[in-house]
């Protein structure tokens, strides 16, 4: 299977449809159509057989998909078949919460170490994890077969700490700093803004608002 040309708006479905099968699989539903899929999911069938086809349709065969198959077969495409090890860099508020989101590990994610400039932080433990000197971590990468670095540190600090980690053996990072990165290509980045989907949810608050208001007309648009 050649994944290198499948469209980001394809790949960026697949965590979804991985997560929704993955909730199937543990109610013990054992097979799906791509309706039954589609009425779960609000998304139309043919955009998942569209979708799915992308990958040699994952052999749909008389009433419908192997609910497991179709999981496993999707987590290895997005990777999820390897275990990653992974380092924080800034225990702070942000950095400390996904740490203690402990179900990254039922995905294969597992934090192994946090790195910080704060002294006060060296040593202290965040759900089991300890908290090193920024100083050690090109040491600590080279030693302990890290995949990916998560970035939670302000913005002012992120491309200093990312110069630092382009010499290390690492994979990839997962960026919540609010700047762009320049890395080696051999590193793979994902900017994280959750302000993004905050905007996205505002304007879709602003959109029914207007729509509702063109259906009755006296009332408000917008609280002011
Ligand atoms: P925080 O102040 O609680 O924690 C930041 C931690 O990073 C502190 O422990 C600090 O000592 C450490 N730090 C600062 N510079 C560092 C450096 N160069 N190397 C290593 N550690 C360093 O802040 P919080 O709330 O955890 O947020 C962290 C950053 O994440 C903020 O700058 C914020 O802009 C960003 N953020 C991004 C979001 C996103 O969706 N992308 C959402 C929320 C916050």
């Amino acid at each position: 299977m050649d994944i290198k040309n499948i469209s980001q708006a394809v790949i960026g479905r697949l965590p979804r449809y991985y997560r929704y099968l993955g909730e199937l699989k543990d109610e013990g539903v054992e097979r799906i159509s791509s309706q039954e899929l589609s009425k779960e999911m609000h998304v139309t069938a043919s955009q998942i057989r569209q979708d799915f086809n992308h990958f040699g349709g994952f052999g749909q065969q008389g009433y419908g998909y192997n609910t497991e198959y179709l999981y496993n077969e999707i987590g290895k495409i997005l990777g999820l078949d390897q275990k990653h090890n992974m380092i924080l860099v800034g225990a702070g508020n942000l950095g400390s919460a996904l740490v203690r989101y402990m179900n990254f590990r039922n995905r294969g994610f597992f934090f192994k170490a946090a790195f910080d400039i704060n002294e006060a932080l060296y040593g202290k433990q965040i759900a089991g994890i300890t908290v090193y000197p920024l100083d050690s971590i090109a040491d600590y990468i080279r030693e302990n077969e890290i995949d990916i670095a998560v970035l939670t540190i302000p913005k002012a600090g992120a491309v200093k700490v990312a110069e630092v980690l382009s010499t290390c053996p690492i994979k990839a990072i997962w960026n919540f700093a609010h700047t762009d990165l320049e890395l080696p290509e051999r590193i793979q980045v994902e900017n994280v803004h959750l302000s993004d989907s905050l905007m996205r949810l505002s304007y879709e608050i602003r959109r029914y608002e207007e729509e509702s208001s063109v259906k009755t007309p006296n009332k408000p648009a917008h609280r002011k």
